[in-house]
């Protein structure tokens, strides 16, 4: 008997978890490891939003909630949108999954017919490509170039969609890896394109509010993309919330209503009382938000500048979310390396440090390294101290 079906072998995964369960391993053997390998933020949730979920235990909010998620909260998230995004939204436009995780999968699994081709930015958040593969379609790398700030090329774009063949464009911005944000401009394009090429937009705006300079663009503002886009966002990164699992989409209605229905069929509903804390996230004072965004403006500066001192490395300044996307091919030529994998190996094993390579988010990655700076101004100081040493072979 062959138990696992073949499709399976399309199934990707995000090798942060991964290198996570390696980083366990070796303090479960005593060592201090200099972690820089996941995205998610070191900070504490704000008490506010622990303090309603609280709440909503003590008032017994303990049962399955509507398959959609609760109605405030989905009013709370088509209010944030209409405010920010300047498009009117109703909560029936909304979907709250347990994580942002599962509207990629489920615009993938409900949009993406067997051979459609989804373009989709490369080096990216590797879940794009999986559920891309996974579900039939055919994922086309949308190449992002670091001569552009790791913005796509245009001509590029305009020659991957075709009219009958591309079903969706898959944009992240500010992005993960690369701390990218695009421009007015390139959201003009993907717009256009996916008007002329009657294509869906997908649109992963989850780390919208951790931006440096200016505000944030969203596609779903331009005129004729409401009925065109689905745009994922959530609490994880804004709010400090990785772990109470909560995030959102929000998508033609008629999409909404079969994203709701996979959630039936694998979860029933996200849980009950994270909701609650999710409405006061919302609402509630934001602060915090601030607070985490000013800490990591400052670690940004200081990644970026030691490492542009190391020897063979190059590092743009990321404009939004908190990774920094180091070049490391003078490194690699100078160890002796062909790959990044063998470097954040190195790293690992010699100097406790984690980070991961380019290529765990798609092969136009290889030659890069992703560092995640969310973890305390000490670690990361000491941490790259070390990962100086062995690039600079000390
Ligand atoms: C670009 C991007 N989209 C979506 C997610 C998923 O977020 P969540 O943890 O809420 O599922 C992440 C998390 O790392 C991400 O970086």
């Amino acid at each position: 008997m062959q138990p696992i079906a073949k499709r399976v072998s399309k199934l990707g995964t995000e090798n942060a978890f991964n290198v996570g369960a390696l980083v366990a391993g070796l303090e479960r053997q005593g060592k201090k490891v200099y972690k820089f390998h996941i995205g998610q933020p070191d900070f504490p949730t704000p008490q506010n939003i622990k303090n309603a979920a609280i709440e909503a235990l003590h008032a017994n909010m303990t049962g399955y909630t509507e398959p959609a998620g609760i109605y405030e909260l989905r009013q709370a998230c088509a209010e944030y949108i209409a405010k920010t995004r300047k498009v009117e939204v109703s909560p029936e436009e909304v979907v709250i999954t347990p994580g942002a995780k599962p509207i990629i999968f489920a615009a993938a699994f409900v949009c993406v017919e067997r051979g459609d081709e989804v373009v989709y930015p490369n080096p990216t958040f590797p879940i794009y490509e999986s559920v891309i593969e996974v579900n039939g379609g055919r994922a086309v790398p949308l190449r992002l170039n670091e001569e552009t700030g790791f913005r796509f090329d245009h001509e590029e774009l305009k020659a991957k969609v075709k009219k009958g063949k591309t079903k969706m464009i898959m944009i992240n911005s500010p992005a993960n890896p690369t701390g990218s944000i695009l421009d007015e401009n390139d959201l003009k394009l993907v717009r256009d394109l996916a008007v002329d090429n009657d294509t869906l937009v997908f649109s992963d705006e989850i780390y919208d509010q951790i931006i440096y300079e200016g505000e944030h663009r969203s596609v779903l503002s331009l005129p004729g993309m409401k009925e065109r886009t689905i745009l994922l966002n959530g609490h994880s990164k804004t709010y400090a919330m990785t772990g109470w699992r909560l995030g959102y989409g929000v998508m033609p209605k008629e999409i909404a209503d079969k994203v709701i229905r996979l959630g039936i069929n694998i979860y029933s509903c996200p849980t009950s009382f994270v909701q609650k804390a999710g409405v006061e996230a919302l609402r509630g004072p934001q602060d915090s938000v601030a607070v985490m965004r000013d800490e990591f403006r400052r670690r940004r500066e200081v990644v970026v500048k030691a490492l542009n001192e190391m020897k063979g490395v190059k590092c743009q300044m990321p404009k939004g979310a908190f990774y920094a996307f180091p070049n490391v091919k003078g490194a690699m030529r100078r160890l002796g390396m062909k790959k990044a994998i063998e470097l954040q190996e190195k790293l690992l094993y010699q100097k406790e440090v984690s980070i991961l390579s380019g290529t765990y988010f798609g092969k136009y990655g290889e030659g890069y390294m992703r560092f995640s700076y969310d973890t305390t101004m000490a670690d990361i100081e000491e941490g790259l101290k070390m990962m100086r040493e062995r690039i600079e072979g000390k």
